[in-house]
């Protein structure tokens, strides 16, 4: 009875966990993200090196910040701060928490604005607007849309509050609980626009533009963006799965944790992008759209499939869904930040939390119209420099960190043991931990200054 009981306790709190962390990992990065990314980098390239980002570099990282969590015990800053301390280390390792924290903030702050886009597209595919409409139409609906700053900060308004009240409330619980049954349902609904595109001319076009690689067309800065993308498609260098890390029991194992939450954030990428490029393709559209791609492509999907008006509500609550979990672990490091750093209680912080990335979220929503010539950084909107900022540049450099930190600063026998490690195993792990994810981040951050 006994054994019954305390392997039931485990197993609801790694369940937990994984929820938590797909929840987070699981968003907007890979439906809406990786397709236009993977259409501007030019394709199978990008993805090969994306995949190879993720696997060699991202996950040693996830386990590295899910460690240091859990030895930390305390919100992402001062975990890294106790862990440097019981390794005999100097305490500027925090940084690594505090650029995490700055992060999540500028991350949120155009998050919302693409959640905002997906909560709108749930009431067009309502109104019946998809049904049979043409490249050119479902192109002027989204246009048209970018064009009226009123509606998106209205939009983006909506969903910055749903996050709020999601967090203030503390029901991110439960909501992670519904990751359950609407996981599988995105999932699903993936398969079935995958399915759809099989039908169609383009299918075969789409399947050699993902999965037929032409090295010629890597750049420096091409490889800096799969870089970037496996960072913030796993949620790294924000000091969440640190944060997450420090919930964490002894029992979870923590490498075939990170194969599970990789494996299935990658597959849902992958199937985004199946289910986008044969609509591309058969539609002669450009598949260098950029950010507005799956807005545009979706709603030529579901306008032309038996129950299209249907499928696209759901899939865009779906997304919506999604978004809100991920959302939600960008809004709360920022919160635990304030409620430990000011007097402010929890629904004080989350409110400042959540008004102060509205804010800079109005700055995204103008920068798609009236601002659209104000660059921030040279030659980008204040949605693309932020995009640019965090994703190619704060997101690496506090994973590198992270990894530099674990496989250097921390005592290597204790690690292993942790890892339940021995012989080559060991030796695998080393040479990706010490070596393999910080020297890589560093040859593309070098190649990226070049081309
Ligand atoms: N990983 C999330 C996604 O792919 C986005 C995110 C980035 C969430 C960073 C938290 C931190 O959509
Ligand atoms: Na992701």
């Amino acid at each position: 009875m006994t054994l019954k009981a305390s392997s039931h306790g485990q197993w609801s709190s790694k369940m937990g966990f994984i929820l938590a962390a797909v929840g987070s990992a699981v968003g907007l990065g890979n439906i809406w993200k990786f397709p236009y990314m993977v259409g501007d980098s030019g394709g199978a390239a990008f993805v090969l090196v994306y995949l190879l980002c993720v696997f060699l570099i991202g996950m040693p990282i996830l386990v590295a910040e899910w460690m240091i969590g859990r030895r930390g015990q305390h919100n992402p800053i001062n975990s890294v701060v106790k862990v440097a301390e019981q390794n005999n280390r100097a305490k500027v390792w925090g940084l690594i928490g505090v650029a995490g924290t700055l992060g999540a903030w500028l991350i949120l702050s155009f998050y919302s604005v693409i959640g905002g886009w997906a909560l709108s597209y749930i009431g067009f595919s309502g109104a019946g607007d998809f049904s049979g409409i043409s490249p050119e139409g479902a192109g002027e609906l989204f246009s048209n849309f970018l064009g009226s700053p009123g509606t998106l900060l209205g939009w983006h308004t909506a969903f910055m509050a749903l996050v709020v009240v999601i967090v203030a409330m503390g029901v991110s619980n439960g909501l992670e609980r519904a990751a359950k049954l609407l996981m599988p349902a995105l999932v699903l609904l993936l398969l079935v626009l995958v399915v759809y595109g099989i039908t169609t001319p383009g299918f075969a076009d789409a399947m050699a533009f993902m999965f037929q690689p032409d090295l010629t067309k890597l750049t420096g800065q091409t490889v800096l963006a799969a870089l970037g993308h496996a960072f913030f498609t796993l949620s790294l260098g924000m000091g969440i799965m640190l944060a997450y890390g420090s919930y964490l029991g002894e029992d979870v194992n923590l490498l075939k944790t990170a194969r599970t939450v990789v494996i299935l954030d990658t597959v849902i990428a992958l199937l985004a992008g199946m289910a986008i490029f044969p609509v591309v393709f058969t539609n002669g559209l450009d598949a260098s759209a950029g950010p507005g791609l799956i807005f545009v492509t979706l709603p030529l999907a579901f306008g032309q499939m038996g129950a299209g008006s249907i499928l696209g509500v759901l899939f865009f609550i779906l997304l919506v869904f999604a978004a809100l979990t991920s959302a939600m672990s960008l809004l709360e490091p920022v919160v635990e930040l304030l409620e430990e750093r000011t007097p402010m209680n929890r629904i004080g912080a989350t409110l400042v939390a959540g008004i102060a990335t509205w804010l800079l979220g109005i700055a995204s929503v103008l920068s798609l119209n009236l601002w659209s010539e104000l660059h921030l950084l040279p030659g980008m909107t204040v949605f693309d420099s932020l995009d640019y900022l965090t994703s190619k540049f704060m997101l690496p450099l506090t994973g590198l960190g992270a990894i530099v930190f674990l496989g250097w600063a921390m005592n290597q026998d204790s690690v292993l043991k942790e890892l339940q490690l021995s012989g080559g195993q060991a030796t695998a792990w080393q040479l990706a931990s010490r070596y393999i994810a910080p020297i890589g981040v560093v040859i593309v951050f070098i190649s990226s200054l070049f081309s």
